[in-house]
């Protein structure tokens, strides 16, 4: 609960609409639209719109579950448009949900392509309506009549397809696959750009080896610390506040690679000190923001922890080594050793564990009774763990802080091999 903060020495701006800029600043809930409030992935962006750019590609953005794959996409869409032009480029975005069809993805794209040209496109500029009657009569049921569909609008098209994942019938994952060759066959002025979650191409869609020739597949890996950094900088700036020395690093550390932390403790942090009546977010602020980002992280991510860290007794050091997982040095798949634990494990506890000591825990981890939690791969004498879902990565770690398990100072940034 906010309490009514006094009023900013010194600042003619009023506290809410300190807060309001905040918001603004620091979106945990919401992907990033406008390019000023996108931190890095520039290498990233400049690949999604060369192959937009160029005839017969099409793009697949995908990677771990936040991060920033539809950011990605949407800061691409606001610049590859060109409003200007009556005829010029124009980008729609569609969300999947899991009952989506490939008739019904067609539908949706018909429906926000008619919202746009009611002017009330994601953009809202108003020159950027899309010329053309649209034949909506009949449902789109192949390649060629996506084809037929998109050939009545003027205008070349961008289409993204988010959270392709979500999608589980294998048909319309092949019919979108086959369209794609189609596309690319039949020189069809559309790119097509599918986002989702997944570790490889072939998560997403169906591979077939002729179509993946036309795809420029993007993998989004989780983020480097100075760009974690870079968005509590921006998101300051963009809102009027500032911060105590190395605070953005502070908070870039804790969310390991992951921004959607990033921008929850900026918040908090930020509302901290606004409450206070403070234009700078000090490491205090930070402190007492950590349990409200913890309450407010996305995904059902305290139940997946209390699952996996419950028990009655009060030596069990499953807490611990949890914690010592998050903090583990990882491959670039995000899979960690028996052996990477031990030193994180003796730091946490301050005592000197063996690997026999905690081995069975991480077995533990991967049955269903703790979540599962991690899941192993590999043979008997080199087995690997990960986490299944790498969000919880960040949120054991502001767990082992705000238990006081560990001081921020020691946690090491994200480490991949
Ligand atoms: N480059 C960036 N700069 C600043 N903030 C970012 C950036 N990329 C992502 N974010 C922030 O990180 C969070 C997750 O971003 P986004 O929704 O784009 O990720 P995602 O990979 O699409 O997630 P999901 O897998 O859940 O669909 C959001 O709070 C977003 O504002
Ligand atoms: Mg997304």
């Amino acid at each position: 609960m906010v309490s009514e903060p006094g009023p900013i020495a010194g600042e003619s701006l009023k506290p809410a609409e300190l807060y309001k800029k905040l918001q603004k600043a620091f979106t945990p809930h919401q992907p990033i639209s406008l390019p000023e409030l996108l931190a890095g992935r520039l290498d990233l962006i400049h690949r999604v719109t060369d192959a937009i750019n160029t005839d017969d590609l099409h793009v697949v953005i995908y990677g771990d579950r936040g991060t920033g794959k539809t950011s990605i996409a949407r800061v691409v869409a606001y610049l590859v448009q060109e409003p200007s032009s009556t005829n010029g480029r124009r980008c729609v975005l569609i969300s999947c949900t899991a009952d989506d069809t490939f008739t019904t993805i067609w539908r949706k794209v018909g429906q926000e392509i008619l919202l746009s040209q009611r002017q009330f496109g994601f953009l809202q500029q108003e020159t950027r309506q899309i010329v053309g009657r649209l034949e909506l009569d009949s449902a789109v049921i192949s390649p060629s009549d996506a084809r037929l569909f998109l050939e009545s609008i003027q205008n070349e098209m961008v289409i993204v397809i988010d959270e392709f994942d979500r999608i589980h019938n294998q048909e319309t994952r092949a019919l979108m696959a086959d369209t794609i060759k189609y596309f690319s066959d039949h020189s069809v002025r559309t790119t097509l750009v599918f986002v989702g979650v997944g570790k490889t191409l072939s998560d997403l869609l169906h591979e077939h080896l002729s179509v993946t020739r036309n795809i420029a597949q993007v993998l989004v890996n989780p983020m480097e610390m100075k760009v974690l950094a870079q968005i509590i900088q921006n998101g300051c700036k963009f809102s009027g506040l500032t911060f105590e020395m190395e605070l953005d690093t502070e908070i870039a550390k804790l969310s390991q690679g992951y921004p959607h932390y990033t921008h929850l403790m900026g918040l908090w942090a930020g509302r901290k000190a606004i409450e206070d009546g403070r234009l700078q977010i000090m490491n205090e602020d930070l402190n007492q923001a950590i349990p409200d980002a913890l309450r407010n992280a996305a995904g059902g991510l305290q139940e997946q922890y209390e699952r996996a860290v419950d028990s009655g007794n009060r030596t069990a050091i499953f807490k611990e080594v949890l914690l010592a997982c998050a903090l583990a040095r990882k491959d670039s798949l995000g899979r960690f050793s028996v052996v990477a634990l031990q030193e994180p494990l003796n730091l946490i506890t301050g005592k000197n564990y063996t690997t026999g000591a905690y081995q069975a825990h991480l077995g533990r981890f991967c049955e269903s009774i703790r979540g599962p939690i991690l899941e192993r791969s590999g043979n008997p004498k080199s087995y690997r763990w990960n986490f299944l879902n790498p969000q919880l990565i960040p949120f054991v770690v502001l767990q082992g802080v705000s238990q006081k398990m560990i001081q921020p100072s020691r946690i090491p940034p994200l480490q991949r091999a």
